[in-house]
């Protein structure tokens, strides 16, 4: 078993409050990529399990989300907007900037595991191009001096 007890038991107060299973499964891969920090087939099959709906219904919704990282990521999940917006006011170069700045390519993680580089789909925040989401906080109207004030922070933080 990989969710732990504290997660089964979260998972299972949700259960009440959406009495339609399937309504379960995002809050419950939620609790999973809390715990675990990324999720797998296991976690799928232990959640279809618990909420009592087709592994592959879980396994599909999660395979939906960039949100929900499938392989371990750093301690700070880096996902760039890549969407129209956010393209537009400069998304590629943000990301060749962070690139450098962390010294890896995007789909990667730093030697230190602090960090992971990925760009994703619209995150909702267009009037505030470009931005990006660290875990789940979100950064908006980036600049490379925002850049390296929040990168700065992050690394104080550890
Ligand atoms: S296009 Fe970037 S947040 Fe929507």
């Amino acid at each position: 078993m990989i969710l732990n007890k504290i997660s089964i038991a979260e998972i299972k107060e949700r259960m009440v409050k959406y009495p339609r299973r399937k309504s379960v499964i995002l809050p419950a891969l939620t609790v999973a990529y809390r715990q675990v920090g990324h999720l797998s087939d296991q976690i799928y099959r232990e959640i279809s399990d618990i909420i009592e709906v087709p592994y592959i219904e879980v396994a599909e919704a999660a395979s939906f989300y960039t949100m929900f990282p499938k392989e371990p990521v750093g301690k700070y999940l880096i996902q760039v907007c890549h969407n129209i917006s956010c393209a537009l006011l400069g998304a590629d170069s943000l990301v060749g900037y962070l690139e450098e700045k962390l010294g890896i390519k995007k789909g990667e993680t730093t030697p230190d595991n602090l960090f992971t580089l990925i760009s994703v789909e619209c995150l909702g925040s267009c009037a505030s191009a470009p931005m990006m989401q660290i875990n789940d906080k979100y950064y908006e109207n980036l600049t490379r001096e925002k850049v390296d004030r929040i990168l700065e922070e992050l690394r104080r933080q550890g």
